[in-house]
């Protein structure tokens, strides 16, 4: 028995307008739960795969690639399954119903992450994933589809791949390699010559935020600085008040803490460079990201307000949002508006500083590496002490030197006294 179809509309994608739809994920006619993407949209910072939201079959899908859409628009229809229908016991939606609301769709770039169950893309070397319309096209070129980097879901290789290729192949042919952003192009070189290789496919995310990280890395002049905090007191009462309180307290609360008190003391570290270069957008907010690394890449969720929070909630909120990036569940909502991002490799084990990339338009990000015990000479002798490792990378055209390094002071004072960071 087959139930009335019912329209599905894009749900709430945050302030995003006439975003373009990049893949259409399924056809008419086929069956989908409600957690399967259907469409991707695509903006300028992120990926969002717009879920069925009910299991049934496909009816008729009002998109095509390159059109746009907002929240609310219908995209398709879909005949609900009927057992589901019965277990709703909702009744029978009529042709007046408003659309269907899907669930929040899964994000994806810079500052966002796969979702779960994307299967991993090119295990399979001798494998292509590609329809027989992309084929005949290969066939008709010439081109050995094996050696084409697949962009659709799970490495699939496009119409739109093969021309890349193609061109690609045209212009290594005549000696001019496309310009990237200005900069020469690294000649295509065939590896196979020099031994054996196999081809993986970056997945959407890593796409993204290699686009991304390149824009950060060539628009914004990087100075980083260097700097180490003696922690012995702070990491003391970490774990105490985490044990007393029966929670898993880790230190990226108190950096959150202590950045966002340092940025009240310096505000050019909480501004954006206009995009014409002539003004500074300082804020009065101060939303923190902190990079989370997940199976499908790098993501950066922000906490809201931070400065208004206490380190429990702080921790709290971490806690939520870093288990969220790892099940993939973020919303495009969780990784926008941040001020200044937080990158801490400590919990990997890594010591040694290093220099993270400014996470545009953000001017500035602080590098957190493992705090281990060392030898401190404290005027008499040498004690053990807790030492951590900062690294401040900014963008010179808005922070100089000096500022530079009296911001990083400031934090180190913040994160050496325990009554000043907690008070
Ligand atoms: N020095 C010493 N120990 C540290 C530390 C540091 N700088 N940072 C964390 N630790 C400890 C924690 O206290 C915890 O110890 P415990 O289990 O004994 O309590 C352990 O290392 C693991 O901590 P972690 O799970 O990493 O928690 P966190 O709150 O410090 O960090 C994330 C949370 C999400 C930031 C972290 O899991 C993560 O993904 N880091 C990678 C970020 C990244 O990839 N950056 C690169 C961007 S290019």
């Amino acid at each position: 028995m087959s139930s009335t179809p019912i329209d599905i509309a894009v749900p709430d994608i945050g302030d995003y307008q006439d975003v373009t739809v990049v893949d259409i994920l399924v056809a008419p006619g086929e069956t989908v739960t409600a957690d399967q993407s259907v469409l991707v949209l695509e903006t300028d910072k992120a990926a969002l795969e717009v879920p069925a939201g009910r299991n049934g079959v496909i009816e008729t899908l009002a998109v095509k690639v390159g059109d746009t859409l907002s929240q609310g628009d219908v995209f398709c229809t879909l005949e609900p399954n009927v057992s589901d229908e019965e277990t709703r016991a909702e009744p029978e939606p009529t042709q007046a119903a408003p659309p269907e609301q899907t669930p929040a769709p899964v994000a994806h770039g810079p500052a966002a992450t796969a979702p779960l169950g994307m299967p991993p893309a090119g295990d399979d070397p001798t494998s292509v994933n590609a329809g027989p319309a992309v084929r005949k096209q290969a066939r008709l070129l010439g081109v050995d589809l094996s050696r084409v980097t697949g962009t659709g879901k799970g490495g699939r290789v496009l119409k739109e791949d093969v021309e890349a290729y193609v061109r690609d192949a045209l212009a290594n042919h005549t000696g001019k390699p496309e310009p990237q952003a200005g900069i020469p192009a690294i000649p295509d070189i065939d590896f196979s010559q020099f031994g054996e290789i196999k081809r993986q496919p970056l997945q959407r995310i890593q796409r993204l935020s290699s686009a991304h990280l390149h824009r950060a890395w060539l628009n914004v002049p990087h100075v980083t600085q260097f700097e180490s905090a003696d922690i012995t007191d702070l990491d003391a009462f970490r774990k105490s008040a985490g044990e007393e309180q029966g929670i898993k307290l880790t230190l990226l609360p108190f950096l959150i803490k202590a950045v966002t008190q340092t940025l009240a003391e310096f505000p050019r570290f909480n501004a954006s460079l206009a995009a014409n270069g002539e003004h500074l957008i300082l804020k009065k907010y101060r939303h923190i990201g902190f990079a989370a690394d997940t199976d499908a890449g790098l993501v950066v969720p922000v906490v809201r307000d931070a400065d208004r929070k206490s380190v429990r909630e702080l921790a709290d909120e971490c806690a939520a949002l870093a288990g969220k990036a790892r099940d993939g569940k973020l919303a495009a909502d969780d990784m926008k508006g941040g001020c200044f991002t937080i990158s801490s490799l400590g919990g990997l084990g890594i010591r040694g500083a290093f220099t993270p990339i400014v996470n545009a338009p953000e001017v500035a990000i602080l590098g957190i590496s493992r705090a281990t015990v060392q030898p401190v000479w404290n005027g008499r002798e040498f004690s053990p002490r807790l030492v951590l490792p900062l690294s401040l990378s900014y963008d010179h055209r808005v922070i100089d030197g000096a500022l530079g390094a009296r911001f990083l002071l400031h934090l180190v004072k913040q994160l050496e006294n325990l009554s000043q960071l907690l008070l």
